[in-house]
């Protein structure tokens, strides 16, 4: 945080008071200070990587859609629309927007609008961004948050299922991340959801009251949801009703079995979750989610599945989908408890000191040039070597570069190599050669 810190300590009592405590970032959203910067990146190119290998494409959805992309894709008992999660506006023209909660319906609105199903089967779409949900703020869960996302077009074949897992593996994989458990699941076809729910509407309709308020709601809308509460008097009552996956008919559980077989080849290691239930409503089939042992209650780093019936229910034409998406903040809290080796910000290569008024303009005109192959800072005032040496190690700089009167005729600049103080003279042709082998 360091000099970040240092600014908020030197404002005066009176800024403080009038302005900062009232000036701080909304709750549940936060900056991602310069010093972060290389952990996400470092997220952002491992997926990007992954993913691009494989064919799948980026795209970028405007962070706001007409509010019904959402209301009509993620299903009437989600969270999202229960529980108001949605950040959602009218703006001048009157129109009701929502901030995006997630991709995947926005992702979806782009596929009908460009036509893409006119393209060769499957057509693979990746997103990054912020995503919004008015949620309770805690550790790991935020209002505004950052995921990767993927979608995966135009197959039933349980071979893109396990595609769509295999990549996040090799994604979490290679960002380093331990003690990881993969939760398998299937929540059938439309028509065995259909059983499950009225088998639940039967059995907990009879304890209604002994629910609590959030699961009587679910009750009503989407039994399945119930499953998923975190209430314990809700738990023991669960514990002793059939799961999802008794109620999945022969072609979900035959396309079940299909997946598995495939991940147990490729030696991903799952779990089977009896009754694993998604938080939105798109979902048929396949469905998982990624979990972290250390992180708390917050613990799926992802979440994801089938959605065969989401881009017809929204206005498109019948094409089956599977996707997922993880959420960076709960992923780098992951790799920060398996203590994985991340990147750290990139070192500054040169520092230039200019010891004279006349040198002040020399080096900066010489880091313009430099700067086409390093990283270069410099003074802006004329220092004396002492202070500048000081600034340039507070900068971080491999390497620190004075010049004066006495370099300006020799045509050179005096070196020194901060981390060990070795001092070199260098001629200023020869300067980008000379950091190109050492740095
Ligand atoms: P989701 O399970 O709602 O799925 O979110 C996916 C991931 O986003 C979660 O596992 C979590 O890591 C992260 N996440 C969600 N909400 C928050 C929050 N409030 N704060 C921090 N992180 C959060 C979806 O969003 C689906 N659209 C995934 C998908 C894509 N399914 C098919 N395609």
């Amino acid at each position: 945080m360091g000099c970040f810190i240092a600014a908020f300590l030197f404002l005066s009592p009176q800024v403080l008071n009038s302005t900062v405590m009232k000036l701080q970032a909304v709750k549940g959203t936060f900056d991602i200070l310069p010093e972060e910067q290389s952990k996400w990146r470092f997220v952002y190119e491992v997926a990007q990587r992954v993913l691009e290998h494989a064919g799948v494409q980026e795209l970028s959805p405007p962070i706001f859609e007409h509010s019904e992309v959402f209301t009509k894709s993620v299903g009437e008992s989600a969270d999202l629309v229960v529980q108001k999660e949605m950040y959602s506006f009218t703006d001048l023209g009157g129109r009701s927007l929502t901030l995006r909660p997630e991709f995947t319906a926005g992702v979806m609105r782009a596929f009908i609008e460009h036509g893409m199903q006119m393209c060769p089967s499957p057509i693979k779409l990746w997103s990054r961004g912020p995503a919004f949900r008015a949620e309770k703020p805690q550790k790991g869960r935020y209002r505004q948050f950052h995921q990767i996302n993927c979608e995966i077009l135009g197959l039933k074949h349980a071979l893109v299922d396990a595609e769509a897992i295999a990549l996040l593996y090799q994604i979490f994989s290679e960002l380093g991340l331990k003690n990881l458990l993969v939760k398998l699941g299937s929540v059938g076809d439309p028509p065995d959801r259909k059983a499950y729910n009225q088998y639940l509407r039967e059995q907990l309709g009879q304890v209604q009251d002994k629910l609590s308020e959030v699961s009587r709601e679910r009750l009503k809308l989407n039994p399945m949801r119930v499953l998923d509460s975190k209430d314990e008097g809700d738990q023991a009552i669960v514990r002793e009703l059939k799961r999802p996956l008794d109620f999945i008919g022969a072609e979900a559980r035959a396309h079940f079995e299909e997946v598995k077989s495939y991940l147990r080849n490729w030696d991903i290691p799952f779990e089977i979750d009896d009754s694993i239930v998604r938080g939105l409503d798109y979902y048929n089939r396949t469905a998982f989610e990624f979990h972290h042992g250390d992180i708390g209650s917050q613990s799926a780093l992802c979440g994801g599945g089938r959605y065969d019936g989401l881009v017809e229910n929204m206005g498109g034409p019948k094409t089956p989908g599977v996707g997922w998406a993880f959420g960076i903040e709960r992923v780098l809290l992951a790799l920060e408890q398996d203590r994985a080796e991340l990147p750290t910000q990139q070192r500054l290569a040169l520092f230039l000191i200019p010891m004279d008024d006349e040198a002040v303009a020399e080096v900066a005109k010489f880091a313009l040039g430099l700067r086409q192959r390093f990283s270069v800072e410099h003074a802006y005032t004329r220092r004396n070597p002492g202070k500048g040496l000081k600034e340039a190690d507070r900068a971080g700089a491999v390497f620190a570069a004075l010049r004066g009167s006495k370099e300006r005729e020799a045509g050179s600049y005096q070196l020194k190599h901060l981390a060990s103080g070795e001092q070199i003279t260098v001629s200023q042709t020869q300067l980008a050669d000379f950091l190109a082998a050492r740095l």
